[in-house]
Parts: structure tokens; C-alpha cells; sequence
């Protein structure tokens, strides 16, 4: 589920957001060592606006983008003709047999990022990625890392705070 309102305004926030966040990450979004020959099939989990799902789909022209989302993904772009969007929850998706996108043993490289707070089974999450994987396939999960730190000192705030 998202908690925002899917509107224009709320558009050009995640928009910017992403910008942003591809700053923090030095304009390197895909860590994953990937060879662009042998990636015939992509696929990003809860892929929002489609910014990075157009990234996915430039970088490797070759391949064939799949990006889902539970909300539909905005016409914000020009949709590149390599990319496809498929609506619905993940988890629902994959366990439906008749989906035929999303078959067994296909992907070459699965990406997402963020989505703590979506995933509430990590364990089945990854088992899901395994399955959809190809063999020697990648699969890239970014996710923060939710310490809280002082900004006075690099100690970890959640020693600092008196917890009763
Ligand atoms: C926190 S955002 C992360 C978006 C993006 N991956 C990023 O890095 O900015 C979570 C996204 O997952 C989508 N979402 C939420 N629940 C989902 C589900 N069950 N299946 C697929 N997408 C889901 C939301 O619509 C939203 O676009």
C-alpha cells in the first residue's frame, strides 16, 4: 500500500526525490555487476513513477523491462518500447499461475529498492526472486539501513536516548 495520494504534485515529489537519491548514490543507481549482453529480461519490484524503470530500460535497450507496482505508474515519460508495466501486489502476482509475465526461471537481473514497509515477509520475498531467477541471475535488493546516528558524534543514537 501507499499512504500518499497519487497525484500530480505527489508525481513530481517522488520525481524529485529520486533525483536526489541517485545524487546521494553518485549517479550510480545498479550495483549489481551486470553484463549487458547476457541480460535478456529485468525486472523492478515496486517500481513507482518509473524514473528507474526507464533507466533500466535505456541502459539495457536490448533487454525486455518489466516494472510492478501496485498503483498504476504514471505517464510522467515517454514509455520506451522495451519496457512493460504489469499493476497488482508482488507477492499476489507472482502466486498467480495464469500470469504469464512473470513465469518461473526468467529474469536475468531483479532489482528493488525501498521497500520496507511493502515487504512484510522477507523470507517468502526472496524466495519469490529465487524463483522468478534465472540461473546465475542477479539480484539486487537496496534497502536503508534504519539506525538513527547523532550528528555531534558518530554514536548510534538509540545509545544515547534514555529508554525507560
Ligand atoms: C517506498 S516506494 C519505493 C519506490 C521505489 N522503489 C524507489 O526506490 O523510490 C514503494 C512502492 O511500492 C509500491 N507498492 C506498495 N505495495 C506494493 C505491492 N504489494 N506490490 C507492488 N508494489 C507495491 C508503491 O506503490 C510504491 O510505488
Amino acid at each position: 500500500m501507499y499512504s500518499l495520494a497519487s497525484s500530480d504534485q505527489e508525481h513530481r515529489r517522488l520525481q524529485a526525490a529520486s533525483e536526489r537519491i541517485r545524487e546521494l548514490l553518485d549517479e550510480k543507481i545498479f550495483h549489481a555487476p551486470l553484463d549487458s549482453v547476457s541480460i535478456h529480461r529485468v525486472i523492478y519490484m515496486g517500481c513507482e513513477i518509473g524514473a528507474i524503470t526507464d533507466e533500466l530500460g535505456t541502459t539495457y535497450s536490448k533487454a525486455k523491462i518489466c516494472g510492478v507496482n501496485l498503483s498504476p505508474v504514471p505517464a510522467l515519460r515517454l514509455q520506451l518500447k522495451n519496457i512493460e508495466y504489469i499493476q497488482g501486489g508482488i507477492m499476489e502476482l507472482a502466486a498467480t499461475e495464469k500470469n504469464d509475465r512473470l513465469t518461473k526461471d526468467t529474469f536475468d537481473y531483479i532489482f528493488s529498492k525501498f521497500l520496507m514497509g511493502v515487504i512484510t515477509d522477507w523470507k517468502k520475498y526472496i524466495e519469490l526472486c529465487l524463483g522468478l531467477a534465472r540461473p546465475g541471475a542477479w539480484i539486487e535488493i537496496q534497502e536503508p539501513d534504519m539506525a538513527y546516528f547523532l550528528s555531534s558524534s558518530s554514536g548510534n543514537a538509540y545509545d544515547a536516548i534514555p529508554w525507560s
